[in-house]
């Protein structure tokens, strides 16, 4: 299989060929900002969502483009097309670039853009993602939306490295993290749910809001499933019936323990695999999906 394509620099590059300054911005300061899609059986899911988000992200970041939205989206689709992926793992990451070294203003950065599709990956490996994981709660606190607002999908990401060192410590497979107000938030690349008398809750602040998310909300509305944004306290997680995740790199994912105690029986609930299973189901079918070949045609 192929390792993919990355696009950097204007040009189309294996992998290893691929190379940035350790001068650029995005390794001196963490200033970038990025966003993930996927490829499933050639189809790129909500790709005009991800590109606005990652637009958002790159305005509320204070960067500047030097490609259009439509430039990148033919960019991302060139990138799996020339990897010759069926199912893929496609990011678009801007950094500012780097700024000359007699200053520190970010005004002067020259902001750089690469893309890349790679094999699709599983963000705790495929089993785990389709039959549960077991997270640890963690004392790291989650960076406050005052000081980077995780709206903007970013790499400032230190606070989730350590809890992850944190949950592996506890014996556990990852993490979720509870924000500056005590309640939780998300967790190292995904949103959380809980599920407590029939009803699917998820936080509603300091979180990345995710395109998986979205898509459990609208898969909720569509099957009746009650749904709502709101405060989650992370007590809740010790009463609820079943918790899953939701992330690009993962789809709907059971978690069947907290902290090594069993959630419910210890296997995924009856909701999270009935939303699981939708969701597969319909990716396969092309749902919300773009064809890459329509993109480069069109
Ligand atoms: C911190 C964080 N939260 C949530 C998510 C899930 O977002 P999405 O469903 O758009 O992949 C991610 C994805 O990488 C993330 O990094």
């Amino acid at each position: 299989m192929s390792d993919g394509i990355v696009f950097i620099d204007g040009k189309y590059v294996r992998p290893e060929e691929a190379r940035m300054s350790i001068f650029d911005s995005g390794f001196v300061w963490g200033d970038v900002v990025y966003d993930v899609t996927s490829a499933w059986k050639r189809w790129i899911f909500k790709i005009d969502e991800h590109l606005e988000r990652f637009h958002q992200s790159i305005e509320g970041f204070r960067l500047v483009s030097p490609y259009s939205v439509d430039e990148m989206r033919r960019i991302i689709a060139e990138c799996v097309e020339r990897a010759g992926l069926e199912d893929a793992y496609i990011k678009m990451q801007m950094t500012r670039g780097v700024i000359p070294s007699q200053t520190r203003d970010p005004r002067l950065g020259d902001c750089q853009f690469v893309a890349y599709a790679t094999p699709y990956a599983w963000i705790w490996g495929e089993e785990k993602c389709r039959n549960g994981v077991n997270l640890y709660l963690s004392s790291i606190e989650r960076v406050s939306s005052k000081a980077i607002d995780q709206r903007f999908k970013n790499y400032d990401r230190a606070d989730l490295v350590q809890s992850r060192f944190e949950a592996y410590d506890h014996g556990c497979d990852d993490s979720l993290l509870c924000g500056p107000d005590g309640n939780l938030t998300e967790g190292p690349g995904y949103n959380v749910f809980v599920v407590r008398a029939g009803k699917v809750s998820t936080p509603d602040s300091n979180i990345l809001e995710g395109i998986t998310r979205r898509s459990v909300r609208e898969l909720c509305e569509t099957e009746g499933i009650p749904y709502e944004e709101r405060k989650v306290h992370p007590d809740e997680l010790n009463e609820a019936e079943e918790i899953f995740c939701s992330t690009t790199a993962g789809g709907v994912m059971p978690v069947t323990q907290l902290d090594s105690r069993l959630i419910g029986n210890g296997h995924k609930g009856i909701l999270t695999s009935r939303i699981q299973e939708l969701y597969w189901r319909k990716r396969e079918e092309g749902w919300h999906g773009t064809r890459v070949e329509d993109v480069l045609n069109g």
